[in-house]
């Protein structure tokens, strides 16, 4: 949460840094800013609201040239959302700009300090508090550089931070350091660009250095250096990126959520590309590095995650209890990360996260590693936090995901999920027969989905029908529940509108009371198995005079004459089941969220990627 741009190069910088703040939009988006420097001075703009905003308000009132500045997309944590306290926020005299992403704990303690010492504060944020005593630092040891001078400040911070600094007395250098949130360095000829994360600057360089926790770094044009905070200099690896920069456009589609929707027979066909045995009776990972052996010795899996990928994970117990007979755990990472749970040292720990740096689950992770478990990450982000701190992992391969909503990284983390309950599967009892009947359903998943995505207009006249309804239940079992939880989750996410989910027969001990003319249930009843049972419960709310849509595949039953609304998909292996039955949920709560005039990309209050705690 929270975006952070900076440049330092030949080339003009506010439009460099506005396209970066857009690509970063979805890491926070209740106002946004720049800084830069012209004619020995800091000039900052800054606005509330969206960087649309912040784009036409520079275009009229932000005449200044210049080749270096820093901006930022906000999510608020510490003040409201107005003008002042959106960054860059600037020290007392203006010589130093700060953009900032993350929580300075000890915040109070440091104004209290700096306001003795005379600085004037015109914000409710931590991070103008880093603006003054950087300042302060610079004041005390003028002779020190920039980056010595940003050093002795951080040592005495205490929290977490992605921050860039601007300052009018070293023009020609960015500073830039990590405490937890992301923040890595493009690295182009005659000119370099810092982002907090590869969206922002895919379309100038693929060639890119990520900053570990504790590491500072100064940029020029020509050069940069990274030193840690406490140790001296250290020795930069260059990654390549290899992100399309048309990800990150919307071709034509209204909303990145729609676009990504759409994406998903080729998100999935990547997520499994290269990754099954030469008889097809299983799946590999290259990244996984676990002998056979180890993989049968596994006696039981822990999953950690937050939200979407939570539920993936949710899923993901159902499939690898049924078909590789592994008991399996799974874990909000925000409790984990407190919790002190009794594990049995042959677990084996995945931490699933689409951003690969979301702070709980990456906290999470941490807290595995030192009880000594051998943790895997399943991520989206090539090099991302979470996928360089793991002892292995898998990519997702979905491509970049813009929508603050997931939709194509949640099915590409079913399908990993699905792939390794084959995997495990095979490990132990699944004959091979069986296996390459569980691999082909994988490989025809793709063809399965563009079926579904036929149904998009369907969808959106119930959507359009049923979007004033006042309450939204979400009705599922087994597998299917996860897959419930996720499609209510969306609904409330985009459309803010009341939306919960349970396990179809756990209906009738408690949400029943809901159901009204007023309701909407949502029944996705794609298993063949407890099809009776799920009649039964259907039936219990239409004589509460309930409105329900089914998401069916059976063909035994006339549904129409049972449902308001039905909404029939293909019928699939049991192991791929729960990813083609998302897909009709995710255009459920994208045409509702339309409907309601609500902008699904941006939804209030949300950040795609959650660096805070
Ligand atoms: C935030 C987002 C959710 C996302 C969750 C986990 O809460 O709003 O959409 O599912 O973080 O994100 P991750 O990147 O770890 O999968």
């Amino acid at each position: 949460m929270c975006g952070i741009i900076g440049y330092v190069g030949q080339k003009q910088v506010k439009s460099i840094l506005i396209n970066g703040l857009k690509r970063l939009e979805y890491r926070g988006y209740d106002s946004a800013g720049i800084a830069v420097l012209a004619q020995g001075e800091i000039c900052t703009m800054k606005c509330v609201g969206k960087v649309a905003e912040l784009a036409a308000k520079a275009q009229t009132h932000f005449p200044y040239a210049s080749t270096i500045g820093i901006g930022h997309t906000r999510w608020a944590t510490h003040g409201n959302v107005s003008e002042k306290n959106a960054h860059p926020h600037l020290s007392d005299g203006n010589y130093f700009a700060v953009v900032h992403n993350g929580i300075v704990e000890n915040y109070l303690q440091i104004k209290a300090f700096l306001l003795e010492k005379r600085y004037h504060f015109y914000s409710d944020t931590d991070t103008e508090i880093l603006a003054n005593l950087i300042d302060y630092h610079y004041r005390k040891a003028m002779q020190c550089s920039f980056g010595e001078i940003v050093r002795k400040s951080l040592l005495h911070v205490e929290g977490t931070y992605g921050l860039a600094v601007l300052s009018s007395i070293f023009p020609d250098e960015i500073i830039v350091a990590r405490k937890s949130s992301p923040l890595l360095i493009g690295l182009g000829y005659g000119e370099n660009i810092i982002a907090s994360d590869a969206a922002a600057v895919a379309r100038y360089t693929q060639r890119v250095v990520y900053l570990n926790d504790e590491e500072i770094a100064s940029i020029r044009s020509d050069n940069f250096l990274v030193t840690t905070l406490r140790e001296g200099v250290v020795d930069t690896v260059c990654h390549n990126l290899d992100l399309e920069v048309r990800d990150a456009d919307l071709a034509g589609y209204p909303y990145y959520m729609l676009k990504e929707i759409f994406e998903q027979p080729s998100s999935i066909e990547n997520a499994m590309r290269g990754r099954f045995t030469e008889d097809n009776s299983s799946s590999k990972f290259g990244g996984l590095s676990l002998a056979p052996q180890e993989l049968r010795s596994v006696k039981r899996l822990l999953f950690c995650a937050c939200g979407t990928a939570y539920y993936a994970c949710l899923a993901g117990k159902y499939l690898i209890e049924k078909y590789a007979r592994i008991p399996v755990d799974v874990e909000y990472a925000s409790e984990f990360r407190y919790r002190n749970a009794p594990f049995q040292s042959d677990t084996l720990v995945f931490v699933v996260s689409q951003s690969g740096e979301t702070i709980d689950t990456l906290a999470a992770l941490y807290e595995a590693k030192r009880k000594g478990y051998t943790v895997m990450g399943i991520t989206n982000v090539v090099g991302s936090t979470i996928a360089r701190t793991t002892d292995a992992g898998i990519y997702q391969h979905a491509g970049l995901e813009m929508g603050v909503a997931s939709t194509k990284a949640f099915t590409s983390q079913l399908t990993i999920l699905s792939m390794l309950a084959l995997l495990f599967a095979r490990q132990r009892d699944m004959d091979s027969f069986t296996g390459q009947q569980y691999a082909c359903a994988l490989k025809s998943l793709p063809a399965a989905i563009n079926e579904v995505l036929q149904s998009s207009k369907q969808i959106r006249h119930i959507a359009e029908k049923y979007c004033n309804q006042k309450h939204f239940l979400f009705l599922g079992r087994q597998v299917m529940y996860p897959i419930a939880l996720e499609g209510a989750l969306k609904l409330k996410e985009i459309a803010y509108v009341h939306a919960e989910a349970f396990p179809t027969a756990e209906m009738k001990h408690g949400p029943i009371a809901l159901i009204s003319e007023q309701s909407l249930c949502i029944f996705v009843a794609t298993q063949r198995e407890l099809l009776e049972k799920t009649v039964n419960n259907i039936q219990e709310v239409k004589a509460r005079g309930g409105k329900v849509v089914a998401i069916i595949n059976d063909k035994k039953y006339i549904w129409e004459e049972l449902c308001d609304e039905v909404i029939r998909i293909p019928e699939v292996h049991g192991g791929v089941n729960p990813i083609v039955s998302a897909i009709p949920l995710q255009f459920l709560a994208y045409y509702i969220g339309v409907t309601l005039g609500c902008d699904v990309d941006r939804p209030r209050n949300l950040a795609k990627s959650v660096t805070v705690e």
